[in-house]
């Protein structure tokens, strides 16, 4: 049994990406464009980044066609990332995808794109389905769920300040690595000492209980100000060199800890013992090793390749078809929206 064949853009930041995916999980085709624009500028300049996707996205949809052997004909539908993201590079995904469907008289399916993260893993494991405890971690978003089912989400927690991704990207300028920060601030700490300088773990205490406001949630503009004033501190006399692989592994391990710690305390809480991990520093090592190690032996650990952890459009895709199975189908005059609400997504009982 075949489902429908889906067309699954993503354009929400600086990658331009298109995958033919046949519903559920077979993905035909699948094309990723980074824009390597942004890497002299330490972040993404929104204006540069909806030039790049209007100069790419024909290419990149026909690569993704052809690797898959069929037509825009063939296709049963069209999904977009619809929000959040940036307005200029959603609107090129988004109107791309609407004279594309309303052409073709199929339909045209909005897609958050926190849910597609969501999504991405069960595109490359059945077992990355409901239930289970998640951590959506992006450079725009950290949140923490209970996810009972698909298209149901508990928020339990989320940041107050800065995103986990954000957070990296920030500390990685600082200490002159380039955009994006994740990666660099990865292969830093790899080379450095954790221990070397002890970073506070914010808004974790062991003392806080399940119905503190700051139990579950996130704060990392404090930790980044920390880096700030040590590098301060470090450069005043001396210089930054022999000590910048150290500060970075110091930081991925406090930022890493927190996402751990408060994760585990909703496997706790909730008694649910399965973890997915998604959004792009999902595809941080330490992370996934330290959740791992704290959920063995008896519990599981699931996240994508790290290709579909960074934004995609095979995700797109995946959580396009979802919508589209339960009849969701955005009108015409759908547009693209920086901040769209998470659908079903709900405050989770204390
Ligand atoms: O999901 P994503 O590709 O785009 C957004 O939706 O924002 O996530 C990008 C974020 C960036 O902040 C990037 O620095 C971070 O994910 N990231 C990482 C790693 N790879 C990407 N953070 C930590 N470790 C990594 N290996
Ligand atoms: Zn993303």
């Amino acid at each position: 049994m075949s489902g429908p064949l889906i067309l699954g853009l993503e354009t929400s930041c600086d990658e331009t990406s298109a995958a033919v995916l046949l519903a559920p999980n077979t993905l035909r085709g699948h094309v990723i464009y980074s824009q390597d624009e942004h890497a002299l500028f330490g972040g993404v300049v929104p204006e540069i980044a909806a030039r790049a996707h209007v100069q790419r996205i024909d290419e990149v949809v026909d690569q993704a066609l052809a690797e898959a052997g069929c037509a825009l004909s063939d296709l049963d539908a069209v999904a977009v990332t619809a929000g959040p993201g940036l307005i200029g590079a959603l609107l090129v995904g988004v109107c791309w995808a609407k004279a594309t469907a309303f052409g073709l008289g199929k339909p045209l399916v909005a897609v958050h794109h926190m849910e597609a993260h969501l999504f991405a893993p069960s595109l490359e494991n059945a077992d990355a389905v409901p239930p289970f405890v998640a951590l959506l971690v992006s450079g725009g978003h950290t949140l923490l769920l209970h996810v009972p089912e698909w298209g149901v989400y508990h928020m339990l927690g989320q940041t107050r300040d800065d995103a986990a991704g954000e957070a990296f990207d920030k500390v990685a300028r600082l200490l002159g690595m380039a955009y994006p920060g994740g990666p660099a601030i990865e292969a830093a700490a790899s080379r450095g000492d954790e221990a070397r300088y002890d970073f506070p773990r914010p808004m974790f205490r062991r003392n806080q209980r399940p119905g503190d406001n700051d139990f579950y949630d996130f704060s990392f503009s404090g930790l980044k100000t920390a880096v700030v004033t040590l590098v301060r501190e470090i450069e005043a006399d001396r210089s930054l060199d022999p000590e910048r692989d150290n500060v970075a592994a110091s930081f991925q391990a406090a930022a890493t800890d927190v996402l751990m710690e408060k994760t585990m305390r909703a496997v706790e809480e909730t008694g649910c013992r399965r973890v997915l991990l998604g959004g792009g520093v999902s595809a941080n090592g330490r992370l996934r090793e330290a959740l791992a190690r704290r959920l063995a032996p008896s519990g599981q650990l699931l996240h994508a390749s790290t290709r579909l952890s960074l934004d995609n459009g095979a995700m797109v895709a995946r959580a396009g078809a979802f919508r589209l199975e339960r009849g969701e189908v955005a009108s015409l005059d759908a547009s693209a929206d920086p901040n769209l609400p998470f659908p079903g997504l709900m405050q989770a009982s204390a």
